[in-house]
């Protein structure tokens, strides 16, 4: 029987693989988040209004009308050589200082270098391990490659060692084929946690206990707040590990340039497949991030990103602590983006969402960063983009949303706080002010 001829007269053709591909939680939220009433916890939309736009501007002019010939032709499958040199430069900072430019392959953005790590090693059927919750784009790609996904709880340190070891012993029973790990070892999307540093030591000592490869995503790595970058899991093994970059963090998202650090076979399958899928990555933008990195102060722009960020996790904290009611605990990132917050016991944040929205504030509910239905409880809270008054306007909404939905199971009287650490509780929320947020042309909610 054709499936719905009438709605769709291809629905019997699709490929297999289209058949779970769904809108993220996040991208489903884009018509809400566009309204100016609504303040949006929800997207992690970096904050471009930082950068030096006429310099910006004015770099790519330049480069167009001097390097026009070049800007504007194809270029090599494996990126503009002179760009996969200032990379290594930028990897130097997280320890990682081996690599070579031959070893690097520049990508549409780290989620190109994504899709392509997953096509070069997965089948139909085999299985990655990543953190629960994990990274909703990477969930994404996972799915589309039809690989199977198992979720390896992560707590304040990051993921746990012993529960990696558990799933990894449990795939061997099954006989399942585990292809990689992936891995946000900093500031992670959505926890907001890090690797602790006797975890990274544990968890290279597991990887070649087990021969697990890793696939090290790192795009929030030098946005630390409190101290310098940790060294990168690539930079304790070239061999075992494929490392991810990307400027969409720390210089700008729209350029679309990331990166992929892997060893030469590997690397060689990943040109061919990244031929394969846009002949070679941008000219232009590579140029202008290799233009970007040779005469601007970049390192000076992303302590800049950093102390704004900064600015912004304080006031999330602070305005978590005061207002959010008891029961209801959250992580406290030590950079990046997100903040990862559990609702007290019995509240489920993808139900609770329409009255969000009601009420003017938008989060991602924490579902979407799951592969098996899990994290109703949760949710992502992204301040990187709202300026400090309307992250405040924002928590206070959201914090009498969830009063007014515990006041609906006030039957409940138990609360779990889950591995995440329990932190703070606060009095009831004042009424809410109006504070309206950018105008509608300026915001673009992204799959971040
Ligand atoms: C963990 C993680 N990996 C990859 C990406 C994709 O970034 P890019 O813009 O480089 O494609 C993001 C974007 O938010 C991310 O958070």
């Amino acid at each position: 029987m054709p499936r719905h001829p009438r709605l769709d007269p291809l629905a019997d053709r699709y490929a297999a693989r289209t058949h779970g591909m769904k809108t993220s939680e996040i991208r489903a939220l884009f018509s809400v988040v566009s309204r100016p009433e609504v303040i949006s916890l929800a997207g992690g939309m970096p904050a471009v209004t930082a950068l030096p736009l006429d310099v910006v501007g004015s770099m790519i002019g330049d480069l167009v009308s001097g390097l026009g010939a070049q800007t504007l032709q194809y270029g090599s499958g494996q990126g503009y050589p002179q760009l996969r040199e200032r990379i290594c430069d930028v990897m130097a900072l997280e320890g990682i200082t081996d690599a070579s430019a031959s070893e690097v392959v520049v990508t549409v953005g780290s989620q190109q270098g994504l899709d392509l790590v997953t096509r070069v090693f997965c089948d139909p059927g085999d299985v990655i391990l990543a953190e629960g919750p994990s990274y909703v784009g990477a969930l994404g790609v996972f799915q589309a490659s039809e690989a199977r996904v198992r979720h390896v709880p992560m707590d304040d340190d990051g993921l746990i060692p012993e529960a990696l070891e558990e799933a990894l012993l449990d795939c061997r029973a099954n006989g399942d084929r585990v292809k990689f790990l992936y891995t946000v070892p900093n500031f992670h999307n959505p926890a907001g946690v890090t690797l602790s540093e006797e975890r990274r030591v544990a968890l290279m000592d597991i990887a070649e206990r087990y021969d697990l490869l890793i696939v090290e995503d790192n795009p929030y790595g030098l946005l630390g707040f409190e101290k310098g970058p940790m060294r990168a899991l690539r930079a304790r093994d070239s061999q075992r590990v494929i490392y991810l970059g990307s400027f969409s963090k720390t210089f700008s998202p729209g350029l679309r340039v990331g990166w992929v650090l892997a060893p030469l076979a590997v690397r060689e399958k990943l040109v061919l497949a990244s031929e394969a899928q846009v002949l070679c990555p941008p000219s232009l933008t590579q140029y202008a991030v290799a233009r970007y990195l040779d005469t601007q102060p970049w390192r000076e722009q992303i302590k800049l990103f950093a102390e704004l960020y900064r600015d912004r996790r304080d006031a999330t904290l602070e305005s978590l602590d005061a207002l959010m009611p008891e029961g209801t605990t959250w992580t406290r990132p030590e950079g990046g983006f997100y903040v990862w917050l559990k609702l007290p016991h019995g509240l489920d944040a993808k139900l609770m969402q329409p009255r969000a929205v009601n009420a003017h504030v938008a989060y991602v509910p924490g579902i979407g960063f799951y592969a098996d239905g899990a994290g109703r409880e949760y949710m992502r809270l992204s301040y990187c983009y709202p300026e400090p008054d309307q992250i405040r306007e924002g928590v206070r909404r959201l914090a009498r949303v969830i009063e007014a939905e515990l006041d609906l199971h006030s039957t409940f009287d138990t609360v779990d706080t889950g591995s995440f650490r329990a932190v703070g509780r606060g009095p009831r929320v004042p009424d809410v002010e109006t504070i309206v947020a950018p105008a509608t042309s300026e915001r673009y909610e992204d799959g971040a």
